[in-house]
């Protein structure tokens, strides 16, 4: 899939990563659609077709898909409170793709969404993370992430879940440990400019197709 001719879908564009994605996908001089919620906020608005509304709105996601070749989501909620947001957008986004497609969808999720996440941890790391960490700040945004993965692998959808440990705004170092099985053993973080070069290699990658895969320093 790589070329510059290929159009992008992108789904959380005014976020920490989405906007990362968006200037590369720019830099790379793709096509690029946007849903903005706000999008006089958008820095890349010049740049882009934007469709303003929301990801809880089918007809809305269905515009935003017009042309594309591939989708980028990078959808997340604002707090670490209940919002549901992967839980109502992505299954409208799978469905609206499976209908009308494009098929290739590059998700950004994380680590935490499976029971074997952590299986290469530390045993120590391991209990506390499971025990405490996910059964009190992080419940709701794993909750999130189990319904995401969940959506997509029972999609018929080409698609990829990119699953990182905490995001940083810090720079890129330009390489990290990816591991189909399990985030790599004490991995703690990664920049969100690394999680974006990585979603970007994946539109001219099929290793991870159908796939989740784990991505950490
Ligand atoms: N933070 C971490 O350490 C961490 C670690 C691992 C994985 N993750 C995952 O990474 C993902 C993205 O993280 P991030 O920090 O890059 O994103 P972020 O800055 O929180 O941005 C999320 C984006 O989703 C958009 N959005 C939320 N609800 C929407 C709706 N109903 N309609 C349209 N757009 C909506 C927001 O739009 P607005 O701009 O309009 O608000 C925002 O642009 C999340 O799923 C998160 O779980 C985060």
């Amino acid at each position: 899939m790589a070329g510059t001719q290929i159009r992008i879908a992108i789904f959380g564009a005014n976020g920490g990563t989405g906007r990362l994605l968006t200037e590369r996908c720019l830099a790379q001089g793709r096509q690029v659609t946007v849903l903005l919620r706000t999008p006089e906020t958008f820095p890349f608005r010049d740049r882009v077709r934007v469709v303003e509304g929301n990801a809880f709105d089918s007809v809305a996601i269905e515009e935003t898909l017009v042309g594309a070749d591939a989708v980028f989501s990078a959808l997340g909620a604002k707090s670490l409170k209940r919002e549901d947001v992967l839980e109502r957008a992505v299954p409208l986004i799978v469905r609206a793709m499976e209908v009308r497609g494009p098929k290739r969808l590059i998700a950004l999720g994380s680590a935490g969404a499976l029971p074997s996440s952590l299986d290469k941890q530390p045993a120590w790391r391991r209990w506390i993370v499971q025990n405490i960490v996910y059964n009190t700040f992080l419940k709701w945004p794993v909750a999130s992430q189990i319904s995401q993965w969940q959506t997509l692998s029972h999609s018929g959808l080409d698609w990829t879940m990119v699953m990182p440990p905490m995001l940083t705004n810090g720079a890129e170092r330009g390489s990290y440990r990816v591991d189909g099985e399990a985030l790599p053993r004490n991995s703690s973080r990664i920049a969100r400019a690394d999680v974006a070069d990585f979603m970007m290699a994946q539109l001219g990658e099929v290793r991870w197709v159908r796939k989740g895969v784990y991505i950490g320093w």
